[in-house]
């Protein structure tokens, strides 16, 4: 484990990320990936592509990141997406009040609180201004929303926001979209992209930040017939925590397989188990430590506007808990938004096994009688008759029949509604799909991943700091050095690397520095093997431990033991392949 500092530090030095454009005093919230974090975030996506969308079956999108107004009136970013914003009244710096709350008491989930009590919590508990100490107590809180407004061509008549989360760019294609799948639930849609929040205050270096890749599974099912085929994770094994339990004196997360949290009803739909299950495999395979890791369910108070049920995936980093990704049970929300907001239909056509006969009360209203009646309201008046006779034939019992039109009360006799019960055979009916939804969070995966596999140790008397990043995530694969650059050894060494390239690995090359540096940069970047050309690869017995010459075989070397093993040079494409993949292990060469 790191302490942060250290991470940033090393996170700097060794290229995996830095605050950008600090030529220019560097702006809070916004992160360059250097050469090893954009290798390792490339990484962490190329295996979260194949696990959520390749083995999943699902369909990838690319949306922009720009989108205009109505998609988020719709959506209800426009009026919920706010964090509670307070102002020191002295140094003018704005902070968020539930942090506040949550750095300086025992109150775990401010958020979840209501503004007035967050109020009164800051007066109670006479919390000040984290940067001039001024207390906060009186001060309002405002709303903040927190998506960036942009104008979508000159002037201002088009105003547009940067997405602050990639599911509406999928959701508001969900026509054409079902009908790539061919109208046939369940089916997602996956997209890995740029999201942009304005957070009142970024922190803790990659943790919070305004621009951020996350990566969402939007799974359509039909929530009356739909089942996850729940074996494939069902023995998989977690720390669980519901709301339950937290609101509880004592209540404390506890291990469940899968299958008994959705036997027992902890996590109530099964879509959202099944995908707590795949999601644990995936990050314990991208370096999370499992032993700081846990589910836990959001607070009532907590959700987003637009989940039903929500479990978070949290890990522990410096001391906190911090939300990895968020499942979000969000049933018809958004689809019935957009379809309402929009000039399409966001529903799927469901077959029946069997058509079915059904009654139906119709109307045809006399015109020439309506026309007349109610001038200019006679359309609306016709309308609202149909859609009455639809909702509720009863109302069409007695002599006369009411509706309301623009507020106001118009009486229509029965007879001049043409009302009657017809028998119609249906084939099926219009339904609007529910969306089951894995969001993860790249950023904090990678950051947590980084934590969680800091070590420090000693080699041979030397201090080292390494990452024990798995083979598959790790920026470079395999470093290859020339034990020296004389006598052949570095053309050796660099035929090697040209070769290891070409069977697709992530390769290195070192010749600068005593062989045991090199060792530890490779270490410190987390590459799990190392492979060192020396003279017993070019046949010349002239190692110092006396050895046997061994033509054309090199050392390779594994990161977290140290340990070495000789290795023909002819089978290293294939023997670093399978260590890569997993396929293999060192302990088997
Ligand atoms: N579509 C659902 C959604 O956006 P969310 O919980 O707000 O849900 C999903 O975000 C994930 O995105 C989070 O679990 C987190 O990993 C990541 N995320 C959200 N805000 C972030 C921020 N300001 N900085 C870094 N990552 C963030």
């Amino acid at each position: 484990m790191s302490d942060g500092g250290d991470l940033v530090e090393l996170a700097k030095r060794r290229g995996f990320f830095l605050q950008s454009a600090g030529a220019y005093g560097g702006v809070s919230g916004f992160y360059t990936f250097g050469p090893s974090g954009a290798a390792l975030k490339q990484n962490i996506e190329d295996t979260w592509r194949d696990r959520f969308t390749i083995q999943e079956g699902n369909m990838e999108v690319d949306a922009p990141t720009v989108m205009p107004e109505p998609v988020f009136e719709a959506s209800g970013h426009l009026d919920g997406f706010d964090d509670m914003l307070v102002e020191c009244p002295d140094c003018g710096e704005s902070h968020r009040a539930d942090h506040i709350v949550e750095d300086n008491t025992d109150i775990e989930e401010a958020e979840s609180i209501p503004v007035a009590e967050v109020e009164e919590l800051i007066a109670e508990y006479e919390l000040v201004c984290p940067t001039c100490g001024t207390g906060l107590a009186g001060q309002a809180i405002e709303d903040f929303n927190l998506m960036f407004e942009t104008n979508i061509g000159p002037g201002s008549a088009d105003p547009g926001y940067l997405r602050p989360e990639t599911a509406q760019g999928i959701f508001i294609e969900f026509p054409q979209l079902a009908e790539y799948a061919r109208n046939q639930l369940p089916f997602g849609v996956t997209q890995i992209g740029r999201a942009y929040r304005n957070e009142i205050s970024p922190r803790k270096s990659l943790l919070r930040v305004r621009e951020f890749t996350q990566a969402e599974l939007e799974l359509f099912v039909d929530p009356e017939e739909d089942e996850p085929a729940l074996e494939a994770v069902a023995d998989v094994t977690a720390p669980f925590y519901p709301a339950a339990d937290q609101e509880a004196d004592e209540g404390q997360p506890y291990e469940a397989t899968i299958r008994e949290v959705v036997d027992e009803g902890v996590v109530g739909k099964p879509w959202i188990a099944y995908y707590l299950g795949v999601a644990k495999q995936w990050y314990e395979s991208i370096g999370v430590d499992m032993d700081r890791f846990r589910f836990r369910q959001h607070l009532s108070g907590e959700r987003a506007h637009y989940a039903a049920d929500c479990w978070d995936a949290e890990a522990e980093v410096d001391g906190d808990w911090i939300e990895l990704g968020g499942f979000a049970y969000r049933s018809d929300y958004d689809l019935s938004k957009h379809d309402s907001y929009s000039d399409e239909e966001f529903t799927v056509f469901k077959q029946y096994d069997e058509p079915i006969t059904v009654e139906r009360a119709t109307v045809d209203p006399d015109m020439s009688y309506l026309g007349p009646e109610f001038g200019g309201s006679a359309g609306a008046v016709a309308d609202a008759l149909e859609a009455l006779a639809e909702r509720d034939p009863d109302a069409f019992d007695g002599s006369e029949v009411v509706v309301e039109v623009d507020g106001e009360s118009h009486a229509v006799p029965v007879e001049k509604t043409n009302f009657g019960v017809e028998e119609v055979t249906e084939s099926g009916e219009h339904i609007t799909p529910h969306v089951v939804e894995p969001s993860l969070g790249i950023d904090r995966a990678l950051y947590t991943a980084l934590d969680h596999s800091y070590r420090e140790d000693e080699v041979d008397g030397e201090h080292r700091s390494y990452l024990t990043l798995p083979a598959a995530v790790a920026p470079t694969t395999v470093g290859v050095f020339p034990l020296m650059d004389r006598d052949g050894m570095g053309e050796y060494a660099r035929e090697v690397v040209d070769e290891l390239r070409g069977a697709g690995l992530a390769v290195t090359y070192d010749d600068s520095g005593a062989i045991g540096r090199r060792y530890r940069r490779q270490d410190e970047v987390g590459t799990p093997f190392c492979v060192t050309v020396d003279y017993a690869t070019l046949g010349e017995a002239r190692d110092d431990e006396g050895e046997s010459a061994a033509p054309d075989t090199v050392t390779v070397r594994e990161r977290d033991t140290t340990a070495q093993k000789r290795v023909p040079v002819a089978d290293l494409p294939e023997t670093l392949t399978a260590l890569r993949d997993g396929e293999r292990t060192f302990d088997d060469l």
